[in-house]
């Protein structure tokens, strides 16, 4: 199973590309899902393509990003069983693992340089779920939204 899935719109093509490197120096394997240039292109097609991966086991989390990283979130969070985060700061990367069990990061190219886009993703991917029970709860609320069940 690849470690990580990649998706990218054009905004954030540059930024899914710095990470890579990043992920390469940690022998991290990763599936990249594209886009795989700066041509204008349409970021729910590439939240799809990655998240995916992790639905089918592929992929243990996905990495999307995009020029805010919100719209690639927004795209991401209508696929059942992702609970993806748009992140820019330490404290939500670690908390989004712990409290959320998030399966998928979204960074905003225009939002955070490569740089601490590098460390959030390592907080997130280093973090492991919390569990205890009002969590997991919580989680599987998530859930029962996504069938209607309440
Ligand atoms: C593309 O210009 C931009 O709108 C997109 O990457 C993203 O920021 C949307 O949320």
């Amino acid at each position: 199973m690849y470690k990580i899935s990649l998706g990218a719109d054009h905004a954030g093509f540059p930024l899914k590309e710095a990470l890579k490197k990043h992920l390469e120096l940690k022998e991290i394997t990763y599936i990249d899902c594209g886009t795989f240039s700066e041509e204008s292109c349409d970021y729910a097609v590439s939240a799809k393509k990655a998240c995916e991966k992790v639905i089918a086991g592929e992929a243990e989390f996905a990495l999307l990003c995009c020029g805010t990283g919100v719209g690639i979130s927004i795209a991401a969070n209508k696929i059942g069983g992702i609970r993806a985060a748009a992140v820019s700061d330490y404290f939500s990367a670690k908390y989004t693992r712990l409290h959320n069990d998030a399966n998928v990061l979204c960074l905003g190219s225009r939002v955070v340089g490569a740089g601490l886009a590098s460390e959030l993703l390592d907080i997130f991917l280093n973090t492991e779920f919390e569990g205890g029970e009002r969590h997991i709860r919580r989680v599987a609320q998530i859930a029962e939204l996504e069938k209607g069940d309440i």
